[in-house]
């Protein structure tokens, strides 16, 4: 393969959904800004975000950022860095307000202030009651986020590098000098240079063989930070959205429950009633992910057999065709399209889907990543779901996740606009692109391999029935040498296809090899935490300890094992309590 293309830019984003768009709309007022995207950045799976973006703006009923960071830190089993989660909930509410400025299409309440709908985990007066704080467009709320920046980006001439994947990050000493990309288009790689570089890839439950995640979600930037030696945090809390259509997990917005759905077993029993009393169809998605499992296992799913694919119902004809029509357009056209069913007169299939990642790249709430010290890598950035700063802690609550990219994204862009101004001039060299180009040397050798294909189904259902809900120390160290089989397959699969446009055979084995490494990361540190928090659940140790467990892990990838130390976390505003709803 010949030389890399060398760009050069103040700020480099890795990344074009939410955060990716918000930061590059700070950073471009100063700076001379570029964002890459391995899709068009309005393709992005910020897009799938269905049902709000939470801020305490009291349009409905009275609500108070306090009360929505309380939310938060319970709702995240207590891990959440509290610090960080007041934060989120303060500057939530000129956020979306910004967000509304820059041309958002909020639905309305009949006086025209954004209307707000009740979302799971959220509530009044610290959890007496749930509280209408998801703003929203309809049932499109990512999207029309996605649609917003990027106009606006356009306005500001951010340059954009659309269909370029991150194939390697340049760090040397704890300095980052920027990322090494592949242009899918024509094969070629490139390096962009930069003072600073953000890294928002988004998620990776594309490890996952049930998950509501795009195809593109495959953690390119965590993994290849990972090989870099940068530690992950809290990898071993994935959550698992209630809500997916059975046996396809495609996401069923949690706002179908906002509006007033519930979640019926074969009985036509509103199960949730023994499991969250107060908050019911809407208590955190960890618990009623779980509640659904437990039905299903204890004979109460639709078919009344957990052997065959069962399932549980969540029933949405009590709304009628209006609301449907009018608040949740796209779920309802889900269900004629994938199901064959008009949600106004039948109950939906549903059963949990891998849905999000609360661990990730440890950052500051600047959006600096930090080493395992605490130090800070100059230059480098990362925020939204690829980061960890840690505002969800063991278990996100919904409509947390737009709130959280827009907020840190921001704050990112900001910062990275101010480091700049004072960094030291760009230092790459040519060679920087080395290692990317001898890794795709490597896949394109003559031979055929081992196939990737059966590499990914076998790591995807390795996933799926041994890291997924509940998990305990026999299942995830069968996950961990499984893994590690597979990541020795790996090292022999070869392309294919040896062209050089487009060449997708390419691409989904890089981006295998990253699930691959991720998997890892995420079997290992939850065979290390012996406790049940959140979203990470285990029937050999099913209690919350805090005594021993009340505290982050950080999970270093060293060939072929990983590493794992801790750090505290922040629990300077409220002392954690037994979780009840
Ligand atoms: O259910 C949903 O609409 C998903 C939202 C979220 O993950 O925040």
């Amino acid at each position: 393969m010949e030389n890399a293309v060398i760009h050069s830019f103040d700020v480099v984003i890795a990344g074009g959904g939410g955060t990716g768009l918000y930061a590059a709309i700070e950073a471009c007022k100063t700076a001379k800004t570029a964002v890459l995207s391995k899709l068009h950045p309005i393709r992005s799976h910020t897009g799938a975000a269905q049902g709000g973006i939470s801020a305490a703006l009291g349009n409905v009923e009275e609500d108070k950022p306090e009360w929505h960071a309380f939310d938060t830190v319970k709702g995240g089993d207590y891990l959440v860095d509290q610090g960080a989660a007041m934060i989120l909930a303060q500057e939530a509410v000129q956020a979306v307000y910004e967000l509304e400025n820059l041309g958002l299409p909020f639905n309305r309440t009949p006086e025209g202030r954004i209307d707000q709908r009740r979302f799971g985990g959220h509530t009044s007066n610290f959890g007496k009651a749930a509280v209408q704080r998801a703003c929203y467009a309809a049932d499109r709320t990512g999207h029309m986020i996605l649609q917003t920046l990027y106009q606006q980006c356009l306005k500001h001439n951010v340059s954009f590098f659309n269909e370029f994947q991150i194939i390697d990050v340049i760090l040397r000493d704890g300095r980052c000098g920027g990322v090494v990309a592949l242009e899918l288009s024509s094969g070629e790689v490139h390096i962009f240079q930069a003072k600073a570089t953000l890294f928002a890839t988004g998620g990776f439950g594309r490890m996952f063989k049930t998950t509501s995640n795009a195809y593109a979600n495959t953690g390119d930037g965590p993994a290849l930070l990972a090989r870099r030696g940068v530690p992950l945090e809290d990898m071993e809390f994935f959550q698992f959205h209630p809500t997916g259509i059975k046996g396809m997990g495609i996401l069923i917005s949690e706002a179908v429950r906002g509006e007033g759905g519930v979640l019926l077993n074969r009985d036509r029993e509103r199960f949730m009633s023994r499991y969250a009393p107060t908050l019911l169809d809407l208590a955190p998605r960890d618990m009623v992910a779980r509640a659904i499992i437990t039905e299903i296992r204890q004979g109460r799913g639709i078919r009344g057999d957990q052997r065959i694919d069962d399932y549980v119902h969540l029933d949405a004809t009590a709304l009628g065709k209006n609301v449907l029509r009018e608040k949740l357009p796209d779920i309802t056209g889900f269900c004629k399209t994938y199901l064959g069913i008009d949600p106004a007169e039948n109950p939906i299939p549903v059963l949990p889907t891998a849905h999000y990642a609360m661990g990730g790249i440890p950052t500051d709430t600047r959006g600096r990543v930090v080493d395992e010290n605490g130090g800070v890598y100059q230059g480098l950035y990362a925020a939204g779901e690829c980061a960890c700063v840690s505002v969800h802690g063991a278990n996100r609550l919904g409509t947390n996740s737009l709130l959280d990219l827009i907020v840190f994204g921001r704050r990112a862009g900001k910062d990275m606009a101010g480091f700049v101004k004072d960094a030291d001039g760009l230092w790459v060299k040519e060679d920087a692109a080395a290692a990317a180009i001898q890794q795709i040397d490597r896949l394109f050798r003559e031979g055929r391999g081992p196939s990737s294909g059966r590499i990914r189904e076998e790591m995807e259902l390795t996933m799926m029935e041994n890291v997924g809900i509940y998990r305990n120390a026999a299942d995830l160290t069968r996950a961990v040498e499984k893994l590690t089989e597979l990541r020795g397959r790996y090292q022999d699969v070869r392309a294919q296809d040896r062209r050089k446009r487009f060449n997708t055979d390419l691409t989904d084995l890089l981006e295998l090899g990253n699930l691959l490494d991720l998997s890892l990361i995420t079997a290992v540190s939850s065979l290390n935490r012996k406790e049940s928090r959140g979203a990470h659940s285990r029937d050999d140790y099913p209690d919350r300890d805090d005594e021993n467990w009340l505290k982050h892990s950080l999970a270093k990838l060293e060939k072929d094992r990983v590493r794992i130390s801790c750090k505290p976390v922040d629990t300077s505003v409220w002392e954690p309590k037994p979780r009840t709803y």
